[in-house]
């Protein structure tokens, strides 16, 4: 091998430099920001990395040359997208030079306003904290002010190309969290179910909610929910070591029409072929039991755990749909003052 440290600077070549950096696997990200005009911008990045857990830190080097420098060298936040193994595609179209990215993906503003990918293995809304000039590129150090995470496979970089990366978790483990997202989805009378990949079933889940149409769940894509339907169903603890569960409840969008394709671990099953012996934690066994009951009244409660037993609050009538006001997610008769 070369000693190529201990040749004076100018005579290393770029190109093998390049190539010496491409050795070292990275994931994938997309960076993001908003330029003056409040336009989206972005692009794709594998210079991240996480600086300092207090106070909350992560870099990511942008290119002076980049056309999105000029929003990145000026905006107070930006957002990074780290990628999961089926979005090749979206780290090709924000590592090109098109107008139109954002296109590509749907995106929400969450905390400081930068556009993060509803669709990512986990995202992190930051702050700007500081800036470090470094010759071709400017180190951007942000401070993390929300993030959210998934238990789907990374996407990995190395030598120039895309490459898969073995994830050492067994197949559908759920990251430890203070609390799971689920979602009871229910497409003509039928209820969706996630398989653990270990002959187990339990609900879909996803790593954020938000009142809107699209619905990510973790490692199984977006489904597309009515979110006027939707409405929070049950809250409850599992065990002290496991994380909680928040449950939505909600109908898939398509009434009447065919199925969507769903990944292989989802599956609608009928009321009468619910897997009850397969489904291993007690609370959403019970939980269901009580949603086919009260559904076949078309009258539901919302169950929140308590430690003598729990309390069910009734909703009287239909759910009333969510409608926007001044951007806040208000119901009726709010709205109607
Ligand atoms: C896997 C991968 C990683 C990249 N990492 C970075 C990076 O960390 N910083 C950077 O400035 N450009 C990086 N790029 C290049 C930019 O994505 C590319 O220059 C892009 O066209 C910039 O978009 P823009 O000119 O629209 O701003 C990377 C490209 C790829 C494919």
């Amino acid at each position: 091998m070369l000693p190529v440290s201990e040749k004076e600077q100018s005579t290393i070549d770029p190109v093998e430099l390049r190539r010496a950096f491409g050795t070292f696997v990275t994931g994938v990200t997309v960076v993001t920001t908003r330029d003056e005009d409040g336009l989206p911008r972005g692009m794709t990045a594998n210079s991240f990395t996480s600086v300092s857990l207090d106070p909350p830190l992560l870099l990511v080097c942008i290119g002076k040359a980049a056309s999105s420098f000029p929003a990145f060298n000026s905006s107070d936040s930006f957002a990074v997208n780290v990628l999961h193994d089926r979005q090749k595609d979206v780290a090709s179209v924000f590592a090109s030079k098109s107008a139109s990215k954002f296109e590509a993906v749907s995106h929400d503003a969450i905390h400081t306003g930068a556009p993060v990918l509803s669709d990512s293995l986990t995202w992190f809304d930051c702050t700007v904290h500081s800036r470090v000039d470094a010759g071709d590129h400017v180190v951007l150090i942000g401070r993390v002010r929300a993030f959210g995470t998934s238990p789907a496979a990374p996407l990995g970089f190395c030598r120039g190309r895309f490459a898969s990366v073995e994830d050492p978790m067994p197949p559908g483990w759920t990251p430890s969290r203070r609390m799971v997202i689920g979602y009871l989805v229910e497409h003509e009378g039928r209820i969706l179910l996630r398989s653990d990949g270990a002959g187990g079933w339990g609900l879909p889940t996803a790593n954020r909610r938000k009142a809107g149409d699209i619905v990510s769940l973790d490692e199984n894509g977006a489904v597309a929910l009515l979110s006027d339907d939707a409405f929070l169903y049950s809250v409850f603890d599992v065990a002290d070591q496991e994380p909680g569960y928040v449950v939505y409840r909600s109908i898939l969008s398509g009434q009447g029409g065919a199925v969507p394709e769903l990944s292989p671990s989802l599956k609608f099953f009928a009321p009468d072929e619910l897997p009850w012996a397969h489904i291993p934690v007690r609370q959403i066994r019970a939980m269901l039991r009580r949603y086919l009951h009260e559904r076949s009244e078309a009258r539901f409660g919302i169950y929140a755990d308590s430690s003598d037993g729990g309390r069910v609050a009734m909703i009287d009538g239909a759910p009333r749909p969510w409608r926007t006001l001044n951007g806040l997610a208000v119901d009726h008769e709010t709205a109607d003052g």
